[in-house]
């Protein structure tokens, strides 16, 4: 396991996580509980989310965003698109924000960075747009640099995201159809230099059918034996 030097890491199945830091602040990125199949039913979702990150509009990613962020007072960071959308439902604190930019929240520095996918809201009937879909990467002070890629496929630029921040841990889709699969995650990874990953987005539905077992084998076609590919269940805590 890599040193996540206190930081906590429970993956709530398809692209939930949460993140908790050696200081205590909570990290829920891209809320999807009731509709979530493999969100597990024995866990309790802390009361107290400090910090909630939405990657994109589409609803197993913020299904849930609007209930969280008003029973913890959340504070929201996502695109400027989301958060009007958000803010429009009744979440009073949300900062909409774009590639490139950093938020600083307590000892955690958020840095949304692109995903390519597509975004939009799905609203009674209606489809509205959501802005561009996007990744965040997660310098926790005193910790490791975290990277969430959102639903995404490989891409060149990932490189750029190694060379500003160097991530040491990846969250990535791997369960193919709407995202990457095992082929082009193992690819991200190489792109990226992490040593850690987390596969995510995978196995909620039939479709999604990239495994962890396949990810560690295309990681090993491009001789990355060496890359930690963390299998884990939903609910069940990485530290
Ligand atoms: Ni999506
Ligand atoms: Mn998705």
């Amino acid at each position: 396991m890599s040193n996540l030097k206190g930081v906590t890491i429970t993956w709530l199945g398809h692209a939930t996580v949460l993140i908790e830091t050696a200081k205590g602040t909570r990290i829920l990125i891209d809320p999807f509980i009731k509709g979530n199949p493999k969100f597990p039913q024995e866990f309790k979702m802390p009361d107290g989310i400090e910090l909630m990150l939405v990657t994109h509009g589409h609803s197993d990613h913020m299904a849930d965003a609007v209930t969280v962020a008003q029973r913890s007072g959340s504070m929201v960071l996502a695109n400027h698109e989301i958060v009007r959308w958000l803010s429009a439902k009744g979440v009073g604190n949300a900062a909409g924000m774009n590639f490139g930019g950093s938020f600083k929240f307590h000892d955690v520095t958020a840095t949304m960075v692109e995903a390519k996918h597509s975004s939009g809201i799905e609203d009674g009937g209606a489809l509205i747009y959501a802005g561009n879909p996007g990744g965040f990467v997660m310098t926790i002070d005193d910790g490791p640099i975290l990277y969430h890629a959102g639903d995404t496929c490989a891409f060149s630029d990932m490189k750029l995201i190694r060379e500003l921040w160097a991530p040491e841990l990846a969250m990535l889709p791997i369960g193919d159809h709407y995202t990457m699969g095992p082929r082009e995650a193992a690819l991200a990874v190489e792109f990226l230099g992490v040593k850690t990953v987390l596969p995510i987005h995978f196995g909620t539905f039939p479709l999604l059918t990239g495994t962890p077992e396949a990810l560690e084998k295309a990681l090993a076609v491009r001789n990355l034996k060496d890359v930690e590919v963390i299998k884990t269940a939903p609910g069940r805590p990485v530290k």
